[in-house]
């Protein structure tokens, strides 16, 4: 069997919101490590980094995938979209967001980039929850403010916004 050398860095390449980046990574190096401290993209939080928390979600390839569980390297070739691509150039929240911030549906915010790049994913495939679909898709989320009956209500109001919940990345959401 190959050994592979555990310090050895590979250069990792990859279309984060719709630009080309790349940057070294050593082969044990998350993807939500490598998105912060490599690529600066400090939008993507992180928490538990066992897959529990739900904070480090990001989309790969258009779907929502825990960052804490995957490695840099797999993300080699696919498209990562992350919170930082939902608000305009000129810092206009998209519909998510703004009905986030009419529901009162984040208090300290640390969960919150997980939550939204879940709910971008899932408001795609499904435009038109129900509640109890909605609580199904958060209880893959701990929110430590507990303001779960917000965020239920925040979604459901996108849901209900004629626009479509966009990201700049260009790329698949
Ligand atoms: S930090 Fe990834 S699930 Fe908690
Ligand atoms: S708003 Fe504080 S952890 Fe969710």
């Amino acid at each position: 069997m190959r050994r592979v050398n555990r310090d050895q860095k590979t250069r990792v390449s990859l279309t984060l919101n719709g630009r080309k980046l790349s940057a070294e990574a050593e082969p044990r190096m998350l993807l939500s490590d490598f998105l912060r401290h490599a690529l600066g993209a400090t939008g993507t939080h992180v928490g538990c980094e066992h897959g529990v928390c739900g904070c480090c979600t990001v989309l790969i390839d258009g779907v929502a995938s825990r960052s804490c569980l995957t490695l840099a390297m797999q993300a080699d070739g696919r498209e990562v979209t992350t919170v930082e691509s939902l608000a305009g150039p000129d810092g206009q929240l998209n519909a998510l967001q703004r009905a986030f911030r009419n529901n009162h549906a984040l208090q300290c915010g640390f969960c919150t980039p997980g939550i939204l790049m879940s709910f971008t994913d899932f408001l795609k495939r499904n435009p038109s929850p129900s509640e109890a679909e909605v609580v199904e898709v958060l209880s893959g989320h701990i929110c430590r403010c507990t303001g779960y009956s917000g965020i239920v209500a925040a979604v459901l109001e996108a849901a209900k916004s004629s626009e479509h919940i966009k990201t700049q990345a260009g790329g698949p959401t």
